[in-house]
Order: structure tokens, then C-alpha cells, then sequence
């Protein structure tokens, strides 16, 4: 992906948002057990973003989300298409690994969602892919579940930034289910084309189906039944 002909200015925005807000933050008590705080990575330019759940155990150390397993799946999906890390941003619902990987509470989702928020707004991606049930019901202010919505491209604003939210299955889930995989495969699939309808929506100025940032938050979604014993990665995603 060229992103020559994209605004400039994103990257200092970026990077001073994350300096003075988000590596030092302090609003949860997942400050205190943290290695790292893993606020993103990738290209503060780009025309897609990627949003996870929460930092496992391999990203608190390294400080960058997905780089274990999920991560690796994640590398695969996106060369498939065409793209590297380097094209896209990845974040997460949360900066800071929830212990052993447990799903992100409401209380942690309230403190946090301002910095994915401001994110969007600074980077102004025309497709936000969000990956697992947190994502998307955070990112569409709707308790759908992502078994029901992965792959159905829903257009609309975040913090006044008109764009395509498209629901994926989070890789976690795909690396233990091979159908999951090959639904994900399928709906990876079609990335290049949704660029190009969020590029004309955009170009549009197409009014957003859905206000969906403000909205009010949905229940925190059920738990699955109990994962496989590797809490390395991530797995309460499906
Ligand atoms: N799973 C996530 O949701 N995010 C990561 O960064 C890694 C695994």
C-alpha cells in the first residue's frame, strides 16, 4: 500500500498522544501488574487499523500487540492480502495484559476505550477491522455477537471519523477452530475491496449509518466454556 497520498502529521500526533496519556497510564489497576504498556504499532498513516482485545503475555513483554500466536496467524492473514504490519495499525481494546489473559472487565473497557478512541481520531483509518466480540461491541456500540456480524462491513463515525467498521473472528479463536480460520480466511478476503468502498464513502462524505461511539456500552459478553490450558495466548474471544 503507497500511503504517499495520505495526510501527514499523524505519527507526531501519535507518538506525543502515546508519550504524555498512555504509556504511563495509570487509570485501571492494570497498571500495577503490567511489564509494558502496549499502546499499538504499525503505520500512524494507514488506511486500515486492526483492534484487538488485550495484550497477552508476549506482547507485555515486548510492548508490541500481537507477536505470539495469535500474532503469527494474524502476519499470515494480512501477506494473504497483500499487506504487512508496516501498511496497517494494530491496537487492542486494552493496553495493559489483564492477568492470565482473562477477559477485560467493564470497569478496565471505561478506562481505557479513550485512548483507542483518540487513536481513530488521530489516525483516521477508512476501515477499522475489529478482531473478537470486545472490539466490535466496543467499536459499534451494539452487544452483537461477532459469530453473528463477522464479515457484515457496517458503515460509521468514531469520534467524528466517518469509516467502515468490519468485524472479524479474532485470530486467538481461529488458531484452535479450523472452520473459524476458514471463515476468517474468507472475510480477510475481502479487505482490498472494502478499502476501496470506504475510500469512495469517504470521498462521499457519506453520512454514517450508525452513531455508534457514544452509544451506551453493551453487557459485558458471557464467558466460554473453559479454555485449553496454554494461557500464553489469549482465548476468552468467541
Ligand atoms: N490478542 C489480542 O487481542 N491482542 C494482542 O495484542 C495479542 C493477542
Amino acid at each position: 500500500m503507497e500511503p504517499s497520498d495520505r495526510p501527514t502529521g499523524h505519527a507526531e500526533a501519535l507518538a506525543a498522544y502515546h508519550a504524555e496519556h498512555v504509556l504511563g497510564c495509570t487509570k485501571c489497576p492494570l497498571a500495577e501488574g503490567r511489564t509494558t504498556v502496549v499502546a499499538g504499532s504499525g503505520n500512524p498513516d494507514a488506511r486500515v487499523m486492526f483492534v484487538g482485545e488485550a495484550p497477552g503475555y508476549h506482547e507485555d513483554r515486548q510492548g508490541v500487540p500481537f507477536v505470539g500466536q495469535a500474532g503469527r496467524l494474524l502476519d499470515e492473514l494480512l501477506e494473504r492480502i497483500g499487506l504487512a504490519r508496516d501498511d496497517v495499525f494494530i491496537a487492542n481494546v486494552l493496553k495493559c495484559r489483564p492477568p492470565g489473559n482473562r477477559n477485560p472487565t467493564a470497569r478496565e473497557i471505561e478506562a481505557c476505550e479513550p485512548h483507542l478512541f483518540r487513536q481513530v481520531a488521530i489516525i483516521q483509518p477508512m476501515l477499522v477491522c475489529s478482531l473478537g466480540n470486545f472490539a466490535t461491541r466496543l467499536l459499534s456500540g451494539r452487544p452483537d455477537s461477532i459469530s453473528r456480524v463477522h464479515g457484515c462491513e457496517l458503515p460509521l463515525e468514531i469520534r467524528g471519523v466517518p469509516t467502515l467498521l468490519y468485524p472479524l473472528f479474532h485470530p486467538a479463536a481461529a488458531l484452535y477452530t479450523p472452520a473459524m480460520r476458514a471463515t476468517l480466511e474468507t472475510d480477510m478476503d475481502r479487505i482490498p475491496e472494502l478499502i476501496g468502498t470506504a475510500g469512495e464513502l469517504r470521498e462521499r462524505g457519506a453520512a454514517p449509518a450508525v452513531p455508534s461511539v457514544d452509544a451506551p456500552r453493551p453487557p459485558e459478553p458471557t464467558v466460554p466454556a473453559a479454555p485449553p490450558p496454554d494461557t500464553s495466548e489469549q482465548l476468552g474471544l468467541f
